[in-house]
């Protein structure tokens, strides 16, 4: 089946998440953060998902932003900094102005210039995800923003990805689902999509039942592959 519909996760895939621990670091203020910076963004981020997972085993929903927030101040306490109000509020701060990757732009408008759908489809809350494609600035190029917030329960719940179909009515193998995380991309090819691991950092693949389809490592190659 042709693809009609481009669906991407939006942290660290669309958005650099390590982008607001490296801004940090470069400001005066937080001599501390110069070489503790990705060991924080790195834990802050695990953290983050584990949060996730638990809270949905657990049937304990909440809140993106406070799993983030929780996250953050399991990573401070690990990275010894905890004692620093200022980077924390400075941290969460620059969690909603995050920017894209450089090639998110030109490559949703392909998407967009050859008649796809496209959307996020993420476990961030609604104002989150509108902050973050604002000061992206790819709103123009997004059909629709889909958060987890609507079905109360966070990825890989099949209910998240039951989403794309109840928006777009359009069947599963119609649909490129991209994410950076591996599980993401591994749990949509169980799900049924049709889907692509973007591996920035070089990691190796997640050991389970399923494995993402097509590996790369930016986004730039995604209209091909969709057909566009
Ligand atoms: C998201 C996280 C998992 O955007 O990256 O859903």
């Amino acid at each position: 089946m042709a693809i009609t519909t481009c669906v991407f996760d939006a942290y660290g895939t669309l958005f650099d998440v390590s982008a607001a621990a490296r801004q940090a670091s470069q400001e005066p203020a937080f001599p501390d953060l110069k070489d503790r910076w990705g060991d924080l963004a790195n834990q802050w981020r695990l953290k983050q998902l584990q949060y996730t997972w638990l809270r949905a085993v657990a049937d304990a929903h909440t809140d993106f932003w406070e799993v983030t927030q929780n996250g953050l101040d399991w990573a401070l306490e690990a990275t010894g900094l905890d004692g620093d109000a200022a980077l924390r509020q400075r941290l969460l701060d620059l969690y909603w102005e995050l920017q894209a990757y450089p090639e998110v732009p030109a490559m949703l408008a392909a998407l967009k210039a050859a008649g796809l759908n496209t959307a996020i489809l993420s476990n961030g809350s609604p104002e989150m995800l509108a902050g973050a494609v604002q000061s992206a600035g790819i709103g123009a190029v997004l059909d629709d923003v889909l958060s987890v917030q609507s079905v109360g329960i966070f990825k890989p719940d099949a209910r998240v990805y039951d989403l794309v179909g109840a928006r777009f009515g359009c069947g599963k193998d119609e649909v490129l689902f991209v994410s950076s995380n591996g599980w993401d991309a591994a749990c949509a090819t169980g799900y049924g999509f049709a889907t692509a691991w973007v591996n920035r950092a070089g990691e190796p693949l997640d050991r389970l039942p399923w494995t993402p389809a097509t590996i790369l490592s930016d986004l730039t190659t995604i209209p091909h592959i969709a057909g566009a």
